[in-house]
């Protein structure tokens, strides 16, 4: 069985990126790791390194957007990518970009989607009284946190939680969930998985 290479993009902890790692390093997985990449010094680099992954550090600051995706994307083909899983990575990409990898990137967003797209989402799900939150998996379209969603995860709100209780909450859904979602995607399943 021939496995589809995943690069992982990540700008953070990585911890996404280690759970999906850990997952395709079983042998019935349909996917494989190609190549772990960061737009920053992240800490997941790391963690990446130790086991025993491909990683690059490919740096936006300090140049024009335009020349960061051109080296990411030439690192991408050369590590034989062929789907792209962003995994907290914090930069958005360029519609350009998007468009020569189209219907092959997913993204997890710490909301319920299509609720507080961008940043701060555990604070605004506390501001606006919900008495949910949750995570989504989805395809990245030339919009911003929009996409069609192939997967989401709940959590309870519960009275005084503050934005880092939350995501603390949240952090093991979205590690549930996106190794999920990334198994049925690569079997062309993209039916919205809900975890509830
Ligand atoms: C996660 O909650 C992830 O959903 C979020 O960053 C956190 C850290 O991820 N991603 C975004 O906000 C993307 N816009 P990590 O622990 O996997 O690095």
């Amino acid at each position: 069985m021939s496995r589809t290479r995943v690069a992982i993009l990540i700008s953070g902890s990585g911890s996404n990126m280690v759970t999906l790692a850990k997952d395709m390093a079983s042998p019935d997985h349909p996917g494989e790791v190609a190549l772990v990449a960061a737009n920053k010094d992240a800490p997941g680099l790391a963690k990446a390194e130790a086991m025993g992954l491909k990683t690059t550090l490919i740096p936006h600051k300090g140049r024009p957007k335009a020349e960061f995706e051109a080296a990411l994307d030439e690192a991408l083909r050369y590590a034989g990518a062929e789907v792209i899983c962003l995994a907290g990575f914090m930069r958005v990409l360029s519609p350009e970009f998007v468009a020569r990898w189209e219907g092959r990137i997913l993204n997890i967003h710490p909301s319920l989607l299509p609720l507080f797209k961008g940043l701060d989402t555990h604070a605004r799900a506390l501001d606006s009284g919900m008495a949910v939150h949750g995570c989504t998996v989805h395809g990245v379209t030339a919009a911003l946190d929009d996409g069609p969603i192939y997967g989401q995860a709940v959590v309870p709100v519960h009275p005084g939680d503050t934005p880092d209780t939350l995501a603390e909450r949240l952090l093991p859904r979205e590690h549930e969930l996106y190794p999920a979602v990334l198994r049925r995607f690569l079997a062309g399943n993209t039916a919205p998985l809900p975890l509830l």
